[in-house]
């Protein structure tokens, strides 16, 4: 499938559909707040709504599937839209982005109905920190989720940390250590200012550059594995052979090979992670256009695309949170957990 490209010839493959807004951590770097404005109910895509759009986005070049939330499990029945979805032949890639706390539970069903990928977001492994992170002391039910994982037979399992200055800075070894023992690949990702990240302040983000000095200081020579495809991750060799990864967002945007899509719980669709603006797709699905009256408007906003967020926003001499308080209670498709970390 020959996929649209938009204005710099970046192709259109890669879908992020959030099954839901709710969440049952409250990381600080995502949802800090008390109280959060949901979607209406009635809003929320069906299973049979969603696969229809995939259908729609896979006739223009979309073969990779990425379910993600807020947190995906919290989706009743999950395992039924992951097996609409596996059953189509143009969906070459299925994963789900979990925050593991009801991953135990699940495991087995996701696996049996076709779900290739799991990516876990482990941010520490000391209890205290991920109870002061997430206020929740769900570290336990974390850890048992990811060994579930492997125990029903997913393989290539990764695991996303977000490192925060003071917080789980002090960690990265030990994380590299647990990825290695669970066979899976660990991911460090540099603090975004986006979405409801309202606490962000630069000095709390801990650089690509910080992250190589302080694993290089406990593992000796860092090789750097030479990229081959649009993922976010830069990924490193140990002398070893331990792989890992970094996502550097904040210091080392990379807008110039995006190939992802958003769509929300409720049917917008976004083309950037920073986008404020996006497209209403349940209103056109629910008023009556045909597939093909959908695909011609997803293909004219590709086509048309320009974003580079995460590029325009380093480029800014005095980065604050792209959004406040207010915004995102006026325009909650701003919050990450509403258009999928
Ligand atoms: P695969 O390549 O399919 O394994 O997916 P991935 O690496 O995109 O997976 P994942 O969902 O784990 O993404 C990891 C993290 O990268 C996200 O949680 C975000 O923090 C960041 N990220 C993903 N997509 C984007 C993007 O479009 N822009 C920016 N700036 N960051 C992103
Ligand atoms: N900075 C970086 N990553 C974030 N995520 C959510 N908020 C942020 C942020 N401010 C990503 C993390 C998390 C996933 C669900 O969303 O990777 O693991
Ligand atoms: Fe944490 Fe993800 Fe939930 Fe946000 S959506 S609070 S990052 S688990």
């Amino acid at each position: 499938m020959t996929a649209v490209p938009d204005r710099f010839g970046r192709p259109l493959r890669n879908l992020r559909l959030s099954v839901t807004d709710r969440c049952n951590l409250r990381c600080q770097y995502c949802m800090p707040e008390e109280d959060y404005v949901w979607l209406p109910k009635a809003n929320v895509l069906t299973f049979e709504e969603m696969a229809r759009l995939v259908d729609v986005f896979s006739s223009l070049g979309v073969d990779k599937v990425r379910l993600t939330g807020g947190e995906p499990l919290l989706r009743s029945d999950l395992p039924v839209l992951v097996r609409m979805l596996a059953a189509k032949p143009a969906i070459r890639d299925i994963a789900l982005t979990t925050n593991g706390v009801l991953l135990k539970d699940h495991a087995v069903a996701l696996r049996e109905a076709g779900l290739q990928r799991v990516t876990v977001s482990l941010d520490t492994l000391d209890r205290a920190t991920f109870r002061l992170l997430s206020r929740r002391d769900d570290l336990p039910r974390v850890l048992d989720g990811i060994a579930a994982a492997s125990a029903a037979g997913f393989t290539g399992t990764k695991l996303d940390t977000v490192v925060i200055a003071g917080v789980n800075d002090g960690e990265l070894p030990a994380l590299v250590d647990f990825a290695r023992a669970n066979g899976s690949e660990i991911r460090f990702i540099e603090y975004m200012d986006v979405g409801g990240a309202t606490h962000w302040r630069m000095d709390r983000v801990v650089t690509r550059a910080r992250m190589l000095q302080q694993l290089t200081a406990a593992f000796g020579p860092i090789r750097e594995i030479p990229r081959s495809d649009s993922a976010p991750a830069e990924r490193f060799e140990l002398a070893d052979g331990t792989t890992f990864g970094i996502i550097a967002s904040v210091t080392r945007p990379f807008c110039g090979t995006c190939d992802r899509a958003r769509l929300t719980a409720d049917g917008m669709w976004f083309t950037c992670l920073y986008a404020t603006t996006g497209a209403d797709l349940r209103e056109l699905a629910r008023s009556g256009a045909d597939n093909a009256a959908l695909a011609r408007a997803i293909a004219t906003t590709w086509t048309g695309r320009t974003d580079r967020g995460a590029e325009v926003r380093a480029g800014l001499p005095d980065r604050t949170p792209l959004a406040d308080q207010a915004m995102l209670r006026s325009s909650p498709h701003l919050e990450m957990h509403t258009r999928g970390g």
